[in-house]
């Protein structure tokens, strides 16, 4: 995965967040996974999703990138993560939460609802709502993917409540609701690499807004009768 650019660059030139909300978009393989799950295995999340310090679902090895990152701290971080037990932080990785989510439901330090009873949106909101409470590090890999619109919007308030108390996230999305934000930092991973965009320039944000406007742009050509 050395050979994806995004992931070539933070090997070769490190990654700097501005910010304390930071949004990696990008195509699908632009390597936002995997920087995010190497993100959570430097500083000692669960890259299987979690929170800080507990290893419950996963004893897999370390992803080539998460065994090579450092992570450099500003002054307040590194306070905060001066001992890898007392940190706090979470990881939610949509692809794997539910399963790990319904695992440790009730379990001392997670939450006392039963997730398995919920939907799966449901399931995660009253995860991050009780989860995003602390100073500390926050990944999220896609948590669109359970999300309605107004889900969406709810996720928004628990991570502005998050960063009033001194936590900082970093989130691989597509979602231009989420990416919204004000003053995120939203980094674009691709063939070039990765630079800083606007939300208004995103690819993601023009190709929606164009696509609500009239779908049929986009559809005609897919579904036009194979000529025989
Ligand atoms: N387990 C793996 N082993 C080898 N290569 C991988 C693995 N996972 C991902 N890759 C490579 O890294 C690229 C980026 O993957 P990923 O970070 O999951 O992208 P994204 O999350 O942006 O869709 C993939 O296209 C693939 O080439
Ligand atoms: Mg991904």
């Amino acid at each position: 995965m050395f050979h994806v650019p995004a992931v070539n660059q933070v090997i070769k030139a490190g990654l700097e967040f501005h910010s304390p909300i930071t949004f990696l978009v990008g195509e699908n393989g632009s390597g936002k996974s995997t920087i995010v799950e190497a993100l959570a295995e430097a500083y000692g999340l669960d890259a299987y999703g979690g929170r800080a310090g507990r290893k419950f679902v996963n004893d897999r090895p370390q992803t080539p990138l998460g065994e090579i990152m450092r992570l450099y701290y500003t002054p307040t971080g590194a306070k905060l993560s001066a001992s890898r037990r007392k940190r706090k932080g979470y990881f939610l990785r949509a692809e794997t939460a539910f399963g790990f989510m319904s695992f440790v439901s009730g379990m001392p330090g997670y939450w006392e609802e039963d997730i398995t009873k919920m939907s799966h949106g449901e399931g995660f909101l009253t995860v991050l709502n009780t989860m995003f409470s602390k100073p500390g590090l926050y990944l999220m890999d896609e948590p669109e993917a359970a999300l309605s619109f107004s889900s969406c919007l709810r996720l928004i308030a628990i991570i502005h409540r998050l960063v009033n108390i001194g936590g900082q996230v970093i989130c691989a999305t597509h979602s231009p609701v989420l990416t919204a934000i004000p003053g995120a930092e939203i980094l674009e991973l691709g063939s070039h690499g990765i630079h800083q965009v606007e939300w208004k320039e995103l690819s993601l944000v023009d190709h929606w807004r164009r696509y609500l406007s009239d779908p049929s742009f986009y559809l005609q050509p897919l579904l036009e009768e194979d000529p025989q």
